[in-house]
């Protein structure tokens, strides 16, 4: 796979917020705030890859939105199943591969089959990934991180007492995934959701108070821009992490 851009953010984790109120504000149905996000996720899929962004995460459905009121979840569903059947083939001829983060075996058949056949489609793409937070939570992904670890420890595989995070974080959903870099909230809402907790240690954050539907590439880039000028410094200090002058300057001939 190629480096990414130098200063892009390698994986651009999104929390697309604020569906429901963009409709509410129209009088319009929650679903249809819905549909217009779906729109969205189309035209963000673009972006981030003209921008250079080889990661976008882009979290769909909680694992707590399934206590949303039941026709709205099943809209969820079927507007999920709809996305996928139409953006398979764009998916495949854009060289995107599609992944997904959650339970996703606890999704409808409909929706789970469509999804099963374009990760299948795109599984041998490397270099433009979609993950998608499908039934996720980062408090369920320990739990199932926690039960697969202790299977892998009963078998021999891994050694009791000796967890490691490089260790444990190969039996989170995200396994094989680089941390995101950045991570956007539309909406105004400034909470994580339980989404990507641990993944997100090290993210800049930004949030935007842009409703979902209403999100463009501009607004992504945007974001982009603020991201290249925070200084992203791992707990070293501000004068580890800058660059020595002398690397900036091309080699003089002596
Ligand atoms: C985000 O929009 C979409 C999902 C959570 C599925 P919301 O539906 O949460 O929109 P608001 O927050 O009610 O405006
Ligand atoms: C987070 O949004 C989940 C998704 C965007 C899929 P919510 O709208 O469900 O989050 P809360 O309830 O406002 O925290
Ligand atoms: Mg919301």
């Amino acid at each position: 796979m190629p480096p990414a851009s130098p200063n892009i953010p390698n994986h651009v984790a999104i929390i697309m917020d604020g569906n429901g109120r963009w409709a509410k504000q129209r009088g319009l149905p929650r679903i249809e705030g819905h549909r217009r996000g779906v729109e969205t996720v189309r035209s963000t899929i673009d972006a981030a890859r003209d921008l250079g962004i080889h990661y976008l995460t882009l979290y769909a459905f909680s694992a707590e939105n399934w206590q949303r009121p039941a026709e709205e979840v099943s809209a969820l569903m079927g507007l999920l199943e709809f996305f996928l059947r139409r953006e398979a083939r764009t998916l495949v001829k854009n060289h995107v591969r599609l992944q997904t983060i959650g339970r996703i075996e606890e999704l409808p058949a409909g929706p789970l089959k469509e999804l099963k056949s374009a990760m299948d489609a795109t599984r041998h793409f490397t270099e433009w990934n979609l993950v998608l937070a499908l039934n996720y939570g980062s408090r369920t992904e320990l739990a199932d991180a926690a039960s697969a670890y202790a299977a892998a420890v009963a078998a021999g595989r891994e050694k009791a007492g000796e967890a490691s995070w490089s260790a444990l974080s190969r039996y989170l959903y995200t396994a094989g995934i680089p941390d995101p870099d950045l991570l956007i909230r539309t909406s105004g809402e400034t909470r994580l959701s339980n989404f990507l907790l641990m993944q997100c240690a090290y993210a800049e954050m930004i949030f935007s108070p842009v409703l979902w539907p209403d999100f463009t590439k501009a607004e992504l880039a945007a974001a982009v821009a603020e991201y290249q000028h925070r200084e992203r410094r791992f707990g070293l200090t501000s004068e580890q992490v800058q660059p020595r002058p002398t690397e900036h300057c091309p080699a003089i001939n002596p």
